[in-house]
């Protein structure tokens, strides 16, 4: 018998990240992957480069200082936190914890697709509780509770469709939850919230054994080439997590840049600012095309589009392909007839809605 991958793994639908080249163009506008088109914190690449003087010795693998970083600035206690090689390394880390061969994960339709990636090979079950439009339900994610599940998955702001939860939603769907299930809360695109009900959930990750908030580096701070991740949670499962983490999980430059950015809150400031008034414009434009933009929150935009030939998704992204500019389809997401266009510069994003009016619209 050949040699094979275990049936679970190779079932699994494989993650497409956004792509970063277009042939024929030595320089394409990736709208793609909900990065910072800002780069980084100069602070952050000036620690970066400064920790290359010591490659030669192994990170410090509890990532104290980042989490002292991390903690001053968001006035957490830094023991209850843990780093990650992106939020997708704790994505991974707590089903390897908490999920069994044969137990679940609930999740909401359009939910970010890592979770399901990193639960199926696990011998994980994945529910998926239908919404009600482009916001998760948090009735039809109860409804999906049952004794097998362990781990309620909630992405909010969610990717693709930018659309979030209010904190008293979060704490509703928490309340309705046996102990016995943990509540991950994915805030990826927390610091571009500005709405006066949305939390990332950090209280609730303090107050309760069951709930964990994560956040990433690689959105607003600029540093998704460096994968750090973080997660706000209860002793007992930052105790259960070093347990299974690599040792050094977060490298040394990574560590170094992660701690800059998070002091440098111009920066930050500059880059959600920004997001607000691009995505403002951005999504105003594409509604006076005629098109259906969904009310986000995060730094993209998500556009729904017709079947009509020379119009459809899939048309309208090698239209913008042909133009240089790289989008997001969202087929995997189960909505194949969007597109996720994430926030550029000013220039890029007048670019692409040139490229985009080219294809007439009234
Ligand atoms: C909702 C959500 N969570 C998590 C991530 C992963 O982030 P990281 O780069 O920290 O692994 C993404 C990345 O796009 C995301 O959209």
């Amino acid at each position: 018998m050949p040699l094979h991958a275990l049936k679970t793994v190779l079932d699994i639908e494989p993650y497409k990240g956004g792509e970063a080249s277009l042939p024929g163009f030595a320089k394409p506008v990736k709208l793609a992957s909900n990065e910072n088109p800002f780069g980084c914190s100069p602070k952050a690449k000036a620690a970066a480069i400064a920790a290359l003087d010591n490659t030669a010795l192994y990170p410090e693998g509890r990532a104290s200082k980042l989490c002292a970083a991390i903690g001053a600035r968001h006035g957490l206690d830094p023991d209850r936190i843990l780093c990650g090689a992106g939020s997708d390394e704790i994505f991974q880390l707590l089903l390897r914890a908490y999920l069994a061969p044969g137990e679940e994960i609930v999740q909401s339709q359009y939910a970010f697709l890592m979770y399901r990636i990193f639960a199926r090979p696990m011998g994980g079950v994945v529910r998926t509780a239908k919404n009600a439009g482009l916001r998760a339900d948090v009735d039809a994610l109860l409804a999906e509770v049952n004794e097998k599940t362990r781990i309620v998955f909630l992405d909010n702001p969610n990717n693709p469709t930018g659309t979030y939860l209010p904190m008293s939603e979060v704490r509703r769907l928490h309340a309705a939850l046996p102990d016995t299930v943990m509540l991950v809360i994915d805030a990826a695109y927390a610091e571009y919230v500005t709405r006066d009900d949305y939390s990332a959930g950090a209280e609730l990750a303090e107050a309760f054994d069951n709930v964990v908030m994560t956040r990433t580096f690689s959105k607003i701070h600029g540093l998704a080439a460096l994968r750090v991740g973080w997660m706000y949670g209860p002793p007992a499962v930052i105790d259960a997590l070093n347990k299974v983490r690599l040792p050094f999980n977060v490298a040394t430059p990574a560590q170094a840049a992660a701690a800059a950015a998070i002091e440098d809150l111009a920066f930050a400031e500059t880059s959600r600012a920004h997001n607000e008034r691009e995505r403002a414009r951005v999504g105003a434009a594409i509604t006076s095309f005629g098109l259906d933009v969904a009310d986000g929150v995060g730094n993209f935009v998500l556009v729904h589009f017709t079947r009509e030939a020379g119009r459809s998704a899939g048309d309208v992204d090698q239209h913008l392909r042909s133009r240089g500019y790289i989008v997001r389809p969202v087929g995997a997401y189960g909505l194949p007839d969007a597109l996720r266009i994430s926030i550029g510069t000013d220039a890029q994003n007048s670019g692409m809605l040139e490229a985009l009016a080219e294809i007439g619209w009234r």
